[in-house]
């Protein structure tokens, strides 16, 4: 047997961009991209009715024509179905490999059009142009993308980074506060996982964050992303420290899963879990720097939840927290905090995984 090896050295570039007003400056560097004349928009109804027309405008001013692809609103269309009508749009409207693909909205159409883009004619130039806040500080940087199948949410997708993400922080006026409330979540987890002070900034600016105060939430999103990247530039595949980013995921996930994905919000499920990573740490003796009540106090003000809901029974949890996609063979992976800015990576066994949940489920 003979072997031989093909060494691959594909580096890849997210610019990514920030600041108010900056449709104009998109649409120039849309066009500086393989000097684009033709692209396509992917946006959903909701967000299309205050800044598709903006944004159609721009590039029209710039010489390049686009494709419009606007979906109805939400999560349940994250799905192969709405891959398969924008592939097919892409395709009808004789869209090629120079030409880029730009995607308006929130996660889900991030998300969406990341796919979509990674596979049509083997992949489009990505831009995106994140309009939630939980968008611009995560789902639009570190190039994961991803539907939903009948068989649970996220399963099918690829990692495809985009050219440009470009985030236009005034598109958060009309945001709603319960969204607002959301992204906000992971922000606060990129100051547990990293940085304690940004986690400090976030409790004493609540105020000004419900105000919407544009140069704070600036601020916010441009240390969100200084954090995220910080993990993804290193562990692009998510083979290793990037699972941090994963606090209060895998509680929250069983959460959101168990209320079949009505009852709690991605967010609130992930805040929630943040308590019960808090709560387990303490329990197994790690948590050297306690933040409970300033984590609590933060979802307070916020509306969000900070116990686990009546109803949702701790077996049926326990069950679809056996069903995680990211279960290992051996038993579960965990990242918990130690201290404000410090998370561990901590295994729990199949049989010592009842009593390790039930007692983190008492928040
Ligand atoms: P979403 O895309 O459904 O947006 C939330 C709501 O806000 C929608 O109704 C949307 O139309 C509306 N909206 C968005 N921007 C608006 C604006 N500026 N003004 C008014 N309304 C606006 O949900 P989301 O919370 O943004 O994202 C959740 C999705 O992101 C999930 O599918 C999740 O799996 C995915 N996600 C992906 C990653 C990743 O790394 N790829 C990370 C986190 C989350
Ligand atoms: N949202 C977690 C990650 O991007 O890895």
């Amino acid at each position: 047997m003979e072997t031989q090896k093909l060494t691959f050295t594909r580096t890849t570039c997210n610019e990514i961009v920030l600041g108010t007003d900056i449709f104009k400056e998109v649409a120039a560097r849309v066009l500086r991209l393989r000097a684009a004349r033709h692209c396509a928009v992917l946006t959903n109804e909701t967000v299309a009715k205050w800044y598709l027309q903006p944004l159609l405008a721009e590039l029209r001013t710039r010489g390049i024509k686009a494709t419009e692809i606007v979906l109805p609103d939400g999560e349940k269309h994250k799905s192969l179905d709405s891959l398969s009508a924008i592939l097919d749009q892409l395709c009808a409207d004789g869209l090629d490999r120079n030409c880029p693909l730009i995607a308006l909205g929130g996660g889900v159409i991030c998300d969406l059009g990341g796919f979509a883009a990674s596979v049509f004619k083997r992949g489009l130039p990505l831009v995106l142009m994140p309009t939630s806040l939980l968008a611009m500080v995560d789902a639009s940087i570190g190039g994961k993308n991803a539907i939903n199948l009948p068989g649970g949410k996220n399963l099918a997708g690829t990692f495809y980074q985009p050219v440009l993400t470009a985030i236009d922080v005034s598109v958060l006026r009309t945001l709603p506060l319960s969204q607002l409330a959301y992204g906000l979540v992971e922000a606060i987890k990129h100051g547990a996982i990293s940085d304690s002070a940004y986690f400090r900034f976030i409790h004493k600016s609540v105020d000004s964050i419900k105000a919407k105060h544009m140069s704070l939430l600036q601020r916010l999103i441009r240390r969100s992303i200084h954090i995220k990247k910080s993990f993804v530039a290193e562990d692009e595949l998510d083979q290793g420290i990037r699972a941090h980013l994963n606090l209060g995921h895998t509680f929250g996930h069983a959460l959101e899963a168990a209320g079949n994905y009505i009852r709690l919000h991605h967010g609130e499920a992930v805040g929630l879990g943040m308590l019960m990573a808090l709560k387990a740490a303490r329990t197994i003796g790690k948590l050297e720097e306690d933040y409970t009540e300033h984590l609590r106090h933060i979802l307070t003000e916020f509306g969000l939840p900070t116990k686990i809901p009546v109803e949702l029974d701790k077996k049926e949890l326990l069950n679809t927290l056996s069903q995680d996609k990211k279960k290992l063979h051996d038993g579960y992976r965990f990242i918990l905090p130690q201290s404000l800015g410090k998370t561990f990576v901590h295994k729990v066994a199949q049989d010592k995984i009842e009593d390790f949940f039930l007692n983190a489920c008492d928040i």
